[in-house]
């Protein structure tokens, strides 16, 4: 049976940046208490659609790994914020793709774990045959559907994307054990009203969204899921944490990731934080983390990394991941989004405007 390894990776990250500072200017908070509280320090706002994003980091994995869209059979797009529910958000990324007509295109949502979700899909599907080439990419447009009235979710999330390709080989690499899951009873502490069906019929309106947040719940969930399942994944292995070269968790509070990582028994020196930079990109940020991991050499050939991660559902997981002999690119993409006119703060203002009215759902 053929592995699946990461042989690809690209991340597109919007060029706009959103401080917290920029964020007191239109909400009662402020970067001390943010800072405190989560570890983010700023985040990204997307002047152009999440096709653009996944569009650029798609062509940069694909060169990255030295193949071209017609070695596709498989594109997977991880996310909760498609630009259209249908057609799907992979088929829009195929149509960008030079010669990768005629591939697979299906769409994962499983929130901030999509990406790892899908990563999981193809890997399987590697493995059976199925197909041979894979595109996985995990990236969010959240800023539009931000309620941006709501300073308990406004100041934790961001817009990004990250791509990677996936590559049957005979080499002992990519995914050796992952443990996905659901605390689905708990479904209802993060949702997103506003988004769906359910507000067809009831005189709502689609896409103005009011968050149900319980965030010291989802935190509590967040490190039991995440910590149980880096446990099951290692003990499976027959690994413990001291095999662990470095840990590429989800970021979306810098102290549940310090949570993670005690309970894990891995030290905070193995750890990749970007949470500071990017805040929370839901499914766009364990790939971002992985490219930058790479990026700053910090992922090594032979490389053992832990990947978990939890999201809405209330999703989590956890992927043991075998790095390949390559930590370098093959070749360049001269793919770039098209340039921003706006700043984050007018492109906040535009929404907050647009959506000045607060709905009761
Ligand atoms: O991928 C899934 C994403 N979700 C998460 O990761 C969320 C996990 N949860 C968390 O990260 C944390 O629970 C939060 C960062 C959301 C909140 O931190 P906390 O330490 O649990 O704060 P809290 O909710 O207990 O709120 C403490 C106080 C409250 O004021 P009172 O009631 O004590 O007067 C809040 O109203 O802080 C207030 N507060 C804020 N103050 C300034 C809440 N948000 C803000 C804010 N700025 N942005």
């Amino acid at each position: 049976m053929p592995n699946a390894g990461i042989t690809g990776w690209g991340k597109c990250l919007p060029p706009a940046v959103l401080s917290n500072n920029d964020i007191a200017t239109f909400m009662d908070t402020s970067d001390e208490w943010i800072t405190t509280r989560t570890g983010i320090k700023e985040r990204r706002i997307a002047h152009c659609s999440l096709t653009d994003m996944a569009e650029v980091a798609a062509k940069r994995a694909l060169a990255c790994a030295g193949i071209e869209g017609k070695d596709l059979d498989l594109i997977i797009m991880g996310t909760t914020t498609h630009d259209e529910q249908c057609p799907n958000q992979a088929s829009g990324v195929q149509r960008r793709i030079p010669g990768a007509e005629g591939c697979g295109a299906m769409d994962v949502n499983t929130a901030c774990t999509s990406f790892l979700y899908g990563l999981s899909t193809a890997t399987a599907m590697i493995k059976t045959g199925a197909i041979k080439n894979a595109l996985v990419i995990g990236g969010e447009l959240i800023s539009p559907f931000m309620d941006w009235n709501d300073r308990n979710v406004a100041v934790l999330f961001g817009d990004g994307c990250a791509a990677v390709v996936l590559q049957a080989t005979d080499n002992d690499e990519g995914v050796q054990m992952e443990r996905l899951g659901c605390y689905g009873e708990s479904r209802g502490i993060l949702q997103i009203h506003g988004m769906g069906g359910n507000y067809v019929h009831a005189d709502r309106l689609i896409g103005v969204t009011e968050w149900q947040f319980e965030g010291q719940e989802i935190f509590k969930k967040a490190v039991s899921g995440m910590s149980m399942a880096s446990e099951d994944v290692l003990r499976r292995a027959g690994k413990t944490a001291a095999d662990v070269d470095i840990c590429v968790p989800h970021q979306a509070n810098l102290r549940i990731i310090e949570f993670v990582a005690k309970k894990a028994g891995i030290p905070m020196e193995k750890v990749y934080v970007s949470v500071e930079r990017y805040g929370n990109m839901s499914a766009a940020t364990v790939p971002v983390a992985l490219c930058e991991a790479i990026e700053d050499g910090r992922v090594k050939p032979g490389s053992q990394l832990l990947m978990p991660a939890f999201g809405g559902g209330l999703t989590f997981c956890a992927h043991l991941v075998k790095w390949g002999n390559r930590s370098t690119p093959l070749g360049k993409s001269d793919a770039e989004l098209a340039p921003q006119t706006r700043s984050a703060l007018e492109i906040v203002q535009h929404y907050r405007k647009a959506k000045g009215h607060k709905v009761a759902f």
